[in-house]
């Protein structure tokens, strides 16, 4: 079993790829959280994979809370491992994977990383289609390098970019600081078509007289509504304009 959370395909693509060589299933949290479903019964011999994104050199809350809240029905020691995707530096990610696991006496035996586009259009740029290109073929012989450790049931810290918890604080703090929803602005482009409604995974966006409100005062920053829009009429203040948008293409 492979559970996977993804807003703009980096992770979905990653957990997908790895299903597929290693004759696995690749569930969407996002799905489970919508149809309420938390109970996994792992067969014996079964793996437990993880694939999320890092926000805020962290594992995205969302996330955290669907593990803690999951209860899992396993028999021995079941390989787990976690593949982090991320742009820059996968800071503290793998430590809240292990002790989101602990609480389930599983203990995390694999950390991997994907360096894959970086969503956080706040701070970064995504307009360049070639080099989107070049780094979305990069990652192709960083997950053939995963598959092979899984199937062998390598246990290790294979994530080469990370930060210490201390120095983890400050990318946290960062990203909690921005998580407030009056930032976002809709421009004269919105349709009304109701996308960012339907991608939200927090279900903070309602469309009232045809244009998106936010429900509530924070949310995950996740960037879907900013990245799914189709004539790209959000914006998160003034840090967004002209970065451009991203969707993993082989999704
Ligand atoms: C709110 C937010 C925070 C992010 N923080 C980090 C970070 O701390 N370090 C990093 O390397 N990438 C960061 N990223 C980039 C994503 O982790 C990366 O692009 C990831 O592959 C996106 O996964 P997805 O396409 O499956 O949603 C951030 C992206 C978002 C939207
Ligand atoms: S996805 Fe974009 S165009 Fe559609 S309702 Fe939301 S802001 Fe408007
Ligand atoms: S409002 Fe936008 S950024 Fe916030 S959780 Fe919803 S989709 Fe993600």
């Amino acid at each position: 079993m492979i559970l996977y959370f993804s807003v703009t395909g980096n992770s979905e693509y990653v957990a997908k790829r790895l299903a597929a060589a290693l004759d696995d299933e690749a569930i969407s949290i996002t799905e489970c959280i919508r149809n309420e479903r938390y109970l996994f019964k792992i067969k014996e011999g079964e793996d437990i994979g993880l694939v999320a994104p890092v926000y805020g050199w962290q594992l995205p809350y969302l996330v955290g809370d669907f593990v803690n809240k999951s209860t899992f029905e396993f028999s021995g020691t079941p390989y787990v491992y976690y593949v982090a995707t991320y742009g820059r530096n996968a800071g503290n990610s793998a430590n809240n994977v292990k002790a989101d696991f602990e609480h389930h006496k599983l203990k995390l035996k694999a950390q991997f990383g994907v360096k894959m586009v970086d969503t956080y259009t706040p701070f970064y740029y995504v307009n360049d289609a070639k080099d989107n290109a070049s780094i979305e073929r990069k990652t192709e012989p960083q997950i053939d390098e995963i598959i092979e450790h899984i199937k062998n049931k390598d246990a290790d810290k294979y994530i080469k970019d990370i930060a210490s918890p201390l120095a983890a604080r400050i990318g946290q703090a960062v990203y909690e600081k921005a998580r407030q929803t009056s930032k976002f602005v809709v421009g004269d482009e919105c349709t009304g078509c109701g996308r960012c409604e339907e991608v939200c995974p927090e279900g903070v966006i309602k469309i009232l007289d045809g244009k998106p409100e936010w429900k509530a005062n924070q949310c995950l920053l996740c960037l879907a509504c900013y990245h799914h829009c189709p004539t790209n009429a959000i914006q998160h203040g003034k840090s967004t304009k002209g970065k451009g948008q991203y969707i993993n293409p082989n999704i």
